[in-house]
């Protein structure tokens, strides 16, 4: 199994080449301005007797996509986790005052950029009749979220590429999935409060808000051999009940 993991460098990614390689498989991440934190995450998966590389990718460049694809070689397994967050912060822009090019930096990179990088992989998982895809998604895509528009938008247009995709390519043996992370617990490299993490816990069906490895190991199952014919699907993370569910 040769696993190829966009945004390895950070966060779910990191975690997600971390399973996959620790369930055997060969690790291609992907890393955009984190060259040095992609390097420490290839160190570490081949000091625990793994095998990764790590090559460079910018989604909001799509002429980096094929040469990323080409540095990686055939997969068996992609994990479209990488994501331009934006610019335009919760709370910050009024939906109206959100700038046109905005919107098109989130669809160009978030959808578009994506859409390439499995047009990339496709022709060898068709070749090989096998291969699974995974779409990282928000549980602000669903339930909405004041403030960052287009990134909700980009992220619930993956839901319909997969749904497309599903159709397209499992007579091929190629299964394609959407893992919906909740607010995630990644280590920090996001300006969230401690008391906002603590308040969508609370809401969460085990109280508990999930982990990048959480994300991970649900990732690396729908992403295996393991899930036999699981497609179509979009899959929520425990996290994401926060702010649906009214207890009390
Ligand atoms: N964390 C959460 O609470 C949460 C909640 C819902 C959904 N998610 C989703 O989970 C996924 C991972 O989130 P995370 O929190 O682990 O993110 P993160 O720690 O911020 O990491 C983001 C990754 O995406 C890469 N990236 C950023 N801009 C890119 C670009 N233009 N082209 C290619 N790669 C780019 C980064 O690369 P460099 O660092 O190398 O630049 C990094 O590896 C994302 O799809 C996100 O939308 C996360």
């Amino acid at each position: 199994m040769h696993a190829l993991v966009t945004g390895g460098s950070s966060g779910i990614g990191a975690a997600t080449a971390l399973a996959y390689a620790r369930a055997g498989a060969r690790v291609t991440i992907t890393y955009n301005t984190g060259t040095d934190r992609a390097a420490e995450v290839v160190a570490r998966i081949e000091e625990e007797g793994g095998e990764a590389a790590a090559v460079h990718l910018d989604l909001e460049d799509h002429a980096t996509v094929a040469p990323a694809v080409a540095a990686a070689g055939p997969v068996d397994a992609l994990v479209a986790n990488a994501v331009r967050w934006g610019t335009v912060m919760p709370g910050s822009v009024a939906f109206e005052d959100v700038p046109a090019a905005e919107w098109s930096a989130a669809l160009h990179a978030n959808v578009v950029g994506n859409a390439l990088l499995i047009q990339a992989v496709l022709p060898e998982m068709r070749r090989r009749r096998f291969g699974r895809i995974v779409l990282v998604s928000s549980g602000a895509a669903e339930e909405g979220q004041p403030g960052p528009g287009p990134y909700g938008t980009a992220k619930m247009a993956l839901h319909g590429l997969a749904r497309a995709l599903a159709w397209e390519a499992g007579g091929d043996g190629i299964l394609v999935n959407v893992a919906v992370a909740g607010l995630t617990v990644t280590g920090g490299r996001h300006p969230i409060p401690q008391h906002v993490f603590d308040e969508v816990a609370s809401r969460t069906p085990t109280r508990r808000l999930s982990t990048a490895d959480d994300l991970a190991a649900l990732i690396v199952f729908l992403g295996s051999a393991d899930n036999r014919n699981l497609t179509g699907e979009i899959i929520r993370d425990g996290s994401n009940a926060g702010r649906s569910v009214h207890i009390g």
